[in-house]
């Protein structure tokens, strides 16, 4: 597992000597994070001991089965886990070279500026019976401390760039009043117009069709690269993670067990968890197997039924 984010020798020879000290390649460093929910005999750990960094620019995936902890580690990142719901503890979370407050007592969410989470239901990203608008006016002004006209027509012109034009009408609407497709693409705008330096975003395709949700990876991509921000996108999608990411981070049952290059996964990967997600997708070399191998042929722990269960009431994925 490699977690050494040098620059490559060809970057370093290449960056002119200015005298001034270049910026931290690494923009989001975690070490040796842990995330329990409840307490007592009642604690459960769905974090152990998470360790790995994100460069600047780079998209990351964050991959594993439903119940392996990757909204709770998206989640504990950007502050919104608080105490007593779950405790969270870090060696280091360092985020664009400042340490992020996230002890164990919080017990309210910090926003952390520069970072910013989409979800997989862009309903729960944005207020049911707030106008777009005005959700916008509300980053808008934090961030860049906006006049309420400077502000609309800034949101406008994130509006277009996400692809929308009918942008009067799509102001003066509430959420519900939009197609499901419209409302991911305001979803991105909205956590993209404060400039954020990380989006996270949690299985934002998981709810839509395979051709719209290559739409809103391309959006994702574009628009993080044109901000130049990072992408950490937690997903159980393999293929889409093939195609739309420099790295994974592989969890299983809470624990980190690989992170690996995406295009030399199959070489770097030591996990067998790893090597079996690969092989339980489908390709079209695989496509006169009779079947596909299954995770417990890979991993015995998994044969008597994958992670662990989620408790009742809790949605995992
Ligand atoms: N609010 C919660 N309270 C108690 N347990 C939870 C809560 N949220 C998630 N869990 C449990 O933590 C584990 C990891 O969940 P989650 O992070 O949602 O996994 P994933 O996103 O990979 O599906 C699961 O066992 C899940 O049931
Ligand atoms: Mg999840």
């Amino acid at each position: 597992m490699s977690t050494d984010l040098a620059l490559p020798a060809r970057e370093r020879a290449a960056a002119p000597d200015t005298g001034a000290v270049p910026p931290d390649p690494v923009l989001l460093r975690v070490a040796d994070l842990t995330v329990t929910y409840g307490t007592g005999e009642d604690a459960h750990v769905a974090v152990r001991g998470a360790s790995f960094a994100l460069r600047r620019g780079e998209r990351v995936a964050v991959v594993g089965e439903s119940g392996s902890g990757k909204t709770t580690m998206g989640l504990a990142i950007a502050g919104l886990l608080t105490a007593p719901t779950a405790v969270t503890s870090a060696a280091e979370l360092v985020f664009d070279g400042r340490a992020l407050e996230r002890g164990p007592a919080r017990t309210v969410p910090v926003r952390t500026p520069g970072l910013s989470m989409v979800f997989q239901d862009a309903m729960t990203s944005l207020d049911p019976v707030a106008t777009v608008g005005s959700q916008f006016a509300a980053v808008l002004r934090g961030a860049a401390r906006l006049s309420n006209k400077a502000a609309r027509e800034r949101a406008a012109e994130w509006l277009v760039r996400v692809g929308l034009t009918d942008t009067a009408r799509v102001l003066h609407a509430r959420p519900y009043e939009l197609s499901g497709g419209m409302r991911q693409r305001v979803m991105v705008a909205l956590a993209m117009c404060g400039s954020p330096r990380l989006l996270i975003a949690d299985e934002p395709t998981s709810a839509l069709d395979a051709s719209v949700s290559r739409d809103v990876m391309d959006l994702l991509t574009r628009m993080t690269q044109e901000e130049g921000a990072s992408l950490l996108i937690i997903t159980h999608d393999i293929e889409l993670c093939r195609i739309y990411t420099d790295r994974m981070i592989v969890l299983y049952r809470g624990e980190v067990v690989d992170v690996c290059a995406t295009a030399h996964v199959e070489q770097e990967a030591t996990s067998p968890y790893t090597k079996a997600l690969l092989s339980c997708v489908p390709t079209l070399e695989a496509a006169d197997l009779d079947r596909l191998p299954t995770l417990g042929e890979f991993v015995p722990e998994a044969a008597a039924g994958v992670a662990e269960a989620p408790p009742a009431g809790t949605a995992a994925a």
